[in-house]
């Protein structure tokens, strides 16, 4: 489901509003102007607030129709940070209500705004739970930066929707179309025409599988001719059990949302237009199911990839550098980028390095590196750099094939660092990045702008990065 709150502009607070927000700083001090007729700074003083961002303190007063409450909400610093967390837990506080007015307070309203939204999204099948307030209504902030945080919201709600999606419901064929929904222009490669184009990691991947893999392409272009070309590649396994290398239950049952890096891709790509981004995106989602059965690729099989390199599949649970790896060599033989990108839940070992709040960014270039942490930082999905060490490329070696898919001993270990090794292999020699989003993908808890479930993580800093001039 999107996000059914509605954001709203309004030019003054409303005569007698039933909910009213309005911010105070971290010296006490409100952060807007608006007349309350209260003594705030002594209410303030007496409920012992402190100024910090998502601090509320509750004040009934007198209203026309009875009793009406005003929210008197910390700002912290008034940092993009600060405002984000004042604004989800003023979203999350009001549940089940109907209206709430917002005074903005001074700084990035996007962000606020966006955050507001964010809190109000979830996920059910059936109705349980209390509803999301109905509609929010800000005063302070303009139509241009309500409709980007809008926009960027929902596109986030796109992405979690689709990764949430149970697997009993979603396959390759069932992202295909959700991609076709967008109203971009599509291309989708069905099992017949992998094999006649040779995406043999794809195609291996989705052999054990009654849902045959597709290879979805999305195009976005701008209505001012471009100068650059970006290739966005997304890992869309709509579910890992980790094939005849079977994953234990526990961490068997998450893996729904392994998609999470292609439905990032399907959601950004919907969102280019609204927000008229100036570069030319192609989006790829390579999409396939891996299950084990008696069609299923073993362990010691050899594939060949699109353009003709072949890989030694040690651990059929190592799947997703297969899928992307067709993809990569794809869009480095045939469609010419400038740069590219690809985003995956790649492996379980970058949770250990850096844990659920900060997703890792690999490049092969300090420039592209340098503009996806700094859109990170701005945009919220925060990402850290993480190194592509030149010693341990002799941990992919195979006596047979090209390259193994994985480690065969435990000499090197680094199980992210070389994974992203052996993407680079085959990302060719434009600039190229790799987001590892395993450990941020998925949410534990309810809180902030997260809700439990897919985060749609990547959503906002490839947002941010593509329609920065
Ligand atoms: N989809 C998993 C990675 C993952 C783990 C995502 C936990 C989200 C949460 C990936 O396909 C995988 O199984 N990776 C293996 C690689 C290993 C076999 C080299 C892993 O991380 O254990
Ligand atoms: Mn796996
Ligand atoms: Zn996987």
């Amino acid at each position: 489901m999107p996000i059914e709150t509605t954001a709203t502009v309004v030019a003054e607070v409303p005569d007698d509003p039933e909910l009213l927000a309005v911010p105070y700083a971290s010296d006490l001090r409100p952060a807007h102007a608006v007349e309350l007729h209260l003594p705030v700074s002594d209410l303030l003083a007496h409920y012992e607030a402190k100024g910090e961002a998502g601090e509320i303190v509750e004040v009934p007063v007198a209203r026309a129709g009875g009793v009406g409450r005003v929210l008197l909400y910390g700002v912290g610093d008034g940092s993009p940070r600060a405002l984000r967390k004042a604004a989800a837990a003023l979203t999350r506080k009001v549940k089940g209500k109907d209206t709430l007015t917002v005074v903005v307070p001074d700084g990035d309203a996007a962000a606020f705004v966006e955050a507001a939204l964010l809190a109000a999204y979830s996920f059910k099948i059936g109705n349980a739970g209390k509803k999301a307030v109905r509609t929010l209504a800000f005063t302070g902030a303009g139509e241009e930066e309500l409709r980007r945080a809008r926009t960027v919201a929902q596109a986030v709600a796109l992405a979690r929707d689709l990764a949430n999606t149970p697997s009993s419901v979603k396959n390759p064929a069932w992202l295909a179309e959700r991609a076709a929904e967008t109203g971009l222009p599509v291309k989708v490669w069905d099992e017949e025409r992998l094999q006649a184009d040779g995406f043999g990691g794809i195609l291996a991947v989705g052999r054990g599988s009654v849902s045959p893999p597709r290879l979805i392409q999305l195009s976005y272009t701008p209505d001012e001719p471009a100068e650059r070309h970006v290739v966005l590649v997304g890992k869309g396994i709509t579910f890992d059990s980790g094939g005849l290398s079977l994953k234990p239950t526990e961490n068997m049952k998450t893996q729904k949302t392994d998609m999470a890096g292609g439905a990032v891709v399907i959601a950004v790509l919907a969102a280019l237009a609204e927000l008229r981004a100036p570069v030319r995106v192609t989006g790829l989602v390579a999409a396939a199911e891996n299950m084990p059965s008696g069609t299923a690729q073993r362990p010691s099989d050899v594939i060949k990839h699109y353009g003709g390199r072949t890989v030694e599949v040690l651990n059929t649970d190592a799947e997703g550098r297969l899928v992307l790896a067709d993809a990569l060599a794809y869009a480095d033989a045939e469609l010419g980028p400038d740069a590219v990108v690809d985003i995956a839940t790649l492996t379980g070992a970058i949770t250990v390095a850096l844990g659920r709040n900060v997703g890792a960014v690999f490049a092969s270039d300090d420039l592209l590196a340098e503009q996806l942490v700094e859109a990170g930082q701005a945009s919220d999905d925060r990402l850290w750099r993480m190194p592509l060490i030149e010693d341990y490329t002799p941990a992919l070696e195979s006596p047979i094939a090209d390259l193994a898919n994985v480690e065969s001993g435990s000499r090197f270990g680094a199980g992210s660092i070389t994974a992203a090794l052996f993407l680079r292999e085959f990302a060719g020699k434009r600039p190229w990045a790799h987001l590892d989003i395993a450990g941020v993908g998925r949410s534990t808890v309810d809180d902030g702008t997260l809700s439990k479930g897919a985060t749609g993580f990547g959503v906002r800093v490839l947002l941010e990065w593509l329609t920065r001039v």
